[in-house]
């Protein structure tokens, strides 16, 4: 009999959230919009510090809306983080935007003296840039500060992709405080989940509300159904909203857990000849979503080795993101930069990151990793 799976970032409920799912039974609100969706934003503003928020069917959507509202146009040109999941990048493309990539600098992360290079780039193509959107990758915020200084000097306005970076911070602030807008995502992957769904948040009163609006098919305002404007079917339902109700209770103790859970990867494993880890940027405290490993030569065995050890014991994991620049769908596409997110995805690695996991668990996927260069 083989043993048992060992996912690498399933759901983890925190035992609240079918009170809540309840609660929502018992008001008969399980279709969208109703108190346990307001509140659901409401909380997520207090954690973030957000002014405010709307939730959404995923991160995608959130993106979709968030840069549709900073002004993203056809022709456009939006300019994304390479390393990255599809997810980040495919909603300028619905908005008829052009895409153009920029490489990641040593914190895994948009760099941003690559990515003034970037704007120069495409501005001097003849075409206009949208939108700045860089990823916090794996749970990790990028530069901020110093990707709104470029974005300022130009006047381009930043959407920040912290789908993987709930619960991270960046100088002491929640992570995708920085840019005019931050999307998160709450896919069952997701340091947090509702189940599928995203959130698009901002300070500015107008750009959420008018995203809200557009979420639920842009109604106007009549006894009828009036439509001047086209809208989408985005809103969260009231029963996700619910189960996130219940995993915001828990997303610090899930924080906690998922950085010792780095720390004993990296105190096993650091010392072998050739392993290295994914480093925490001096400016924040990240998450830690999934923890990554780089594999050198020097270890002995290659990725491929150490991949199919572990799914002989049931075990998953993942490559680091293939870049976007390499992506046969955006062959195309201009990137800036590149060989930083190459090599990551080269040597790169995520291990079982679940905040479930028990020091068993642990023990058995290190031990698989110290045996394969045996
Ligand atoms: C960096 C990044 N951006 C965007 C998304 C898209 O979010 P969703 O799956 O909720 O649409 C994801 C993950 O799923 C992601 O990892």
């Amino acid at each position: 009999m083989s043993k048992e799976r060992i996912f690498l970032s399933p759901p983890h409920m925190g035992g609240t959230e079918l009170d809540y799912i309840h609660k929502a039974f018992d008001i008969n609100f399980i279709a969208p919009i109703g108190p346990l969706l307001t509140e659901f934003e409401q909380k997520f503003c207090e954690l973030t510090g957000f002014k405010h928020a709307v939730a959404v069917t995923s991160g995608t959507a959130a993106i979709h809306l968030g840069l549709r509202q900073l002004g993203v146009q056809s022709g456009d040109v939006v300019i994304a983080s390479t390393l990255t999941f599809i997810g980040s990048v495919t909603s300028a493309t619905f908005l008829g935007a052009d895409l153009h990539f920029v490489d990641c600098d040593e914190t895994w992360n948009m760099d941003p003296a690559l990515l003034a290079q970037a704007i120069e780039e495409v501005q001097k193509s003849g075409r206009r840039v949208g939108a700045v959107l860089p990823t916090d990758l794996y749970g990790q915020c990028c530069d901020y500060d110093a990707i709104r200084a470029v974005c300022k000097q130009y006047d381009i306005p930043l959407l920040i992709d912290a789908a993987e970076s709930v619960g991270a911070s960046y100088k002491g602030k929640h992570a995708g405080c920085g840019g005019d807008a931050a999307i998160y995502s709450f896919n069952g992957n997701k340091i947090i989940t509702t189940g599928g769904g995203g959130l698009l948040a901002s300070d500015d009163k107008e750009l959420i509300e008018q995203a809200r609006w557009l979420s639920q098919q842009a109604r106007d305002e009549a006894p009828h159904y009036e439509h001047s404007t086209i809208g989408y079917n985005y809103r969260m339902s009231s029963i996700a909203a619910s189960i996130g109700l219940g995993q915001l209770e828990v997303l610090d103790d899930f924080v906690a857990r998922l950085r010792e859970i780095f720390a004993y990867y990296e105190q096993q494993l650091a010392s072998l000849p050739g392993l290295t880890f994914m480093p925490e940027a001096e400016y924040g405290k990240t998450n830690r979503w999934l923890t990554v490993m780089l594999v050198d030569d020097a270890f002995g065995a290659s990725l491929d080795d150490i991949a199919q050890a572990m799914a002989a014991e049931n075990i998953e994991t993942r490559p680091v993101w293939k870049p976007m620049h390499l992506q046969p769908v955006f062959k195309d596409k201009g990137c800036t930069g590149g060989a930083v997110s190459e090599d990551f995805f080269n040597r790169g690695i995520c291990l079982p990151s679940g905040s479930a996991l028990t020091e068993v668990e642990l023990e058995r996927v290190v031990n698989v990793i110290k045996s394969v260069v045996k």
